[in-house]
């Protein structure tokens, strides 16, 4: 597959959105009728939405609205007077949010996850699925993991602005990206009460939003397998982000979370898990996220699984900073496969390199803050970069790796500013 599927796929900017569907049985509502407010406006005083399918509002300092989602602005991580107004976590309201359609809402009290197929004992039909509520899932062993979600296509926008090629979709500077805190129960737990047998090789979560529909083909649901590896590795299916219940845009009643690769295998919404005992396929693993183009094979490459290394500053892209004076540089680097193990810093267009200061101690699947300490004599314009390498010895290329659609930009970014 891949050939055939318009070159807008994988983008959901222009999609049509369909009517939730019901015979899942949870109560989906789309949440396009429900006026939003900016916050700190009177109630009777409605505001356009800036991306009406999302339902939390999306200030104009915090996020750039992008089609169906909201990017999040990386110098909304400090205050005017540099001071950091975000910790490691990102909190909810200021998480990115990436939806393919728009976001439901879903009745926690009627939600089931339905767990059906040739991966189980009996082999339940899905009509005779294994169901869990709620509070079925609540009363098994929890577990807390601190974890990033990133877009395959975040840092998409430098294919074109850095290295001048085109690629179509949704052009994300570098935030596509957050990190928070989860609680739910492993996948594996679910699995093993659902009946999971030894042959069961793939695992396909559904989402409960509209189904995905882009140039006049109707992709169905959200949904994208996992193999049974990964599913029993570290898989969370998680009702918790940072300590509260989570919100509808960010999944809820129910959604996984799948530390260290795209962001698209932690399905939102969560409502039917198939397990088979054969290989599973969907357009999300078939015709979108894999590496497409030359170099990459005829069909396409894998499917996507991990993040590569990536590095931001938490500073506006043209950013006037004063000159004669120390200023200190703050950022974040990160990498789907390992810790963070160094970051080096240039201010001069990547001439020379300095050891920036990591403040964080270095985890896998979770990014590491640091900071660097600048005094610009000249005024003008400067260039910024960062380079991470993390412990298994990946380092940020200058060039990434085309592909058609634009996946996987890990190279190091420059970053213009002013000195005035
Ligand atoms: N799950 C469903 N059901 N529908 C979606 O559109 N988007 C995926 C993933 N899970 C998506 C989904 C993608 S591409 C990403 S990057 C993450 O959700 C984004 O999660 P967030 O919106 O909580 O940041």
């Amino acid at each position: 597959m891949g050939s055939g599927a318009p070159s807008g796929r994988c983008h959901p900017d222009g999609a049509v959105r369909m009517p939730p569907r019901s015979a899942t049985g949870a109560v989906a509502v789309p949440a396009l009728a429900a006026p939003v407010l900016a916050p700190g406006r009177a109630a009777a005083e409605e505001v356009p939405r800036p991306v009406p399918g999302i339902v939390k509002p999306l200030p104009a300092e915090w996020f750039v609205p992008r089609g169906t989602n909201a990017e999040m602005r990386w110098e909304s991580l400090r205050g005017a007077d540099g001071e950091a107004v975000v910790g490691r976590r990102v909190p909810v309201e200021r998480f990115f949010v990436r939806n393919h359609t728009s976001t439901p809402l879903i009745d926690p009290a009627s939600w089931r996850l339905r767990l059906f197929g040739s991966g189980l004992r009996g082999a339940p039909a899905r009509e005779r699925a294994v169901e869990f509520a709620l509070e079925d899932l609540r009363a098994l062993p929890s577990t807390r993991i601190d974890a990033l979600i990133e877009c395959a296509g975040n840092g998409r926008g430098y294919y074109s602005r850095q290295q001048h090629q085109s690629v179509p979709g949704t052009p994300w500077t570098l935030g596509g990206v957050g990190s928070a805190s989860w609680r739910g129960v492993r996948l594996a737990e679910v699995l093993r009460a659902a009946g999971l047998t030894d042959g069961a090789m793939d695992v396909l979560p559904s989402g409960l939003d509209p189904d995905y529909v882009a140039g006049g083909v109707n992709y169905g649901p959200v949904r994208r397998p996992l193999p049974i590896a990964k599913a029993l590795d570290d898989v969370l299916l998680a009702f918790e982000m940072n300590g509260e219940p989570l919100t509808p845009d960010h999944g809820a009643p129910v959604r996984l979370v799948v530390p260290g690769w795209v962001g698209i295998a932690s399905i939102k919404w969560v409502g039917g898990i198939e397990v088979a005992d054969h290989p599973l396929h969907s357009p999300w693993n078939t015709d979108f996220y894999r590496m497409f183009g030359p170099g990459h094979p005829p069909g396409g490459g894998d499917p996507l699984t991990v993040q590569v290394v990536k590095s931001a500053f938490e500073l506006a892209e043209g950013a006037v900073l004063e000159a004669g004076r120390e200023h200190r540089l703050h950022g974040r680097s990160w990498s789907g496969t390992a810790p963070v193990h160094r970051v080096e810093v240039s201010t001069d267009g990547g001439r020379s390199w300095r050891r920036a200061e990591l403040h964080d101690e270095p985890r896998a699947h979770d990014w590491t803050r640091w900071s660097i300490g600048w005094r610009p004599e000249r005024p003008g314009r400067h260039e910024l970069r960062a380079r991470a390498t993390d412990r298994r010895g990946d380092t940020q290329p200058d060039t990434a790796g085309f592909n058609r659609e634009g996946y996987l930009f890990g190279a190091v970014v420059a970053h213009p500013v002013t000195v005035a």
